[in-house]
């Protein structure tokens, strides 16, 4: 079945938000946002833009660090659970920062990350939770050219992805299942080697019932994302293979990337 190009506008919404809630331990968000902090090279009371945000997991956690973060997403339900965090009414998801003092600290609005229209107004900002894939090679240039836009000259930008062709293609599996709490996933994948992307089915069955949603993942080597970051008006800082530093190699699960606006 063909994936539409803007499969990301309905794809995120009740059951996969499930699943992302489900997949990352707090833990995995805390050692996050020390990564984040270390690297921003932000100082207190800086402004810092999560984009994508999704419910907030790390906007708040930085938050609680001291600095003021706007985190942008284009789903409804992650933005209204991360408005109804801050507001101290909302249910106990994963962020946990829910003092008075760091909830003035952050913003969340609801926006396509395609159609960002600051101008330098910010002091770092960081695409994280495997977001990096969604957006073919023009979209991606115009997305990255925009966050060199919103930000001022000589702010990181730092990228987190499990999707760099180095990463995803020497473990390729056309089929995986996943046991979360209630929710059982199987993922049905299709490498098309013609135009370097992942087309996947999302299976989900819970309490009997089961429901379909199929992605569109683009895979770029490490060198393309350099160079897109490059013509963007960004200088590659560090690349590196685990929140632990280490250095990134073929098969590493993840790549972070810190670069800094010229
Ligand atoms: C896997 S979640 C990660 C969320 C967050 N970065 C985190 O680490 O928790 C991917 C997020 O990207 C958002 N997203 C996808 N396409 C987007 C777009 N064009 N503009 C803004 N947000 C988008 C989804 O709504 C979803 O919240």
């Amino acid at each position: 079945m063909p994936v539409p190009s803007n499969w990301f506008e309905s794809f995120f919404h009740g059951v996969t938000l499930d699943l992302w809630r489900k997949a990352i331990p707090p833990e995995q968000t805390t050692a996050e946002a020390e990564f984040l902090i270390d690297h921003l090279n932000c100082d207190a009371g800086a402004r810092v833009l999560d984009v994508p945000c999704g419910n907030g997991r790390l906007s708040f956690e930085l938050a609680q660090r001291g600095l003021r973060v706007t985190g942008v997403d284009i789903s409804e339900e992650f933005i209204e659970e991360a408005r109804a965090i801050q507001n101290q009414s909302g249910p106990p998801a994963t962020p946990t920062s829910r003092d008075s003092d760091s909830s003035t600290r952050v913003e969340f609005l609801l926006r396509d990350m395609r159609y960002l229209e600051d101008q330098a107004v910010y002091d770092g900002a960081y695409c994280f939770g495997n977001s990096f894939a969604f957006l073919e090679h023009a979209e991606m240039e115009k997305f990255l050219r925009a966050i060199a836009r919103a930000l001022k000259p000589g702010a990181r930008f730092i990228i987190e992805t499990g999707m760099a062709a180095e990463s995803v293609l020497p473990d390729f599996e056309e089929q995986s299942s996943h046991e979360l709490g209630d929710l059982a996933l199987t993922i049905k994948e299709r490498y098309l080697a013609e135009e370097s992307c992942i087309d996947s089915e999302y299976i989900f069955e819970r309490d009997g019932q089961t429901e379909s949603r199929l992605a569109r993942e683009w895979i770029y080597t490490v060198a393309e994302i350099r160079r897109m970051l490059e013509n963007a008006g960004f200088s590659i800082l560090d690349l590196y293979g685990s929140l632990k530093c280490k250095p990134y190699k073929l098969g590493s699960q993840e790549l972070f990337i810190v670069s800094e606006a010229r």
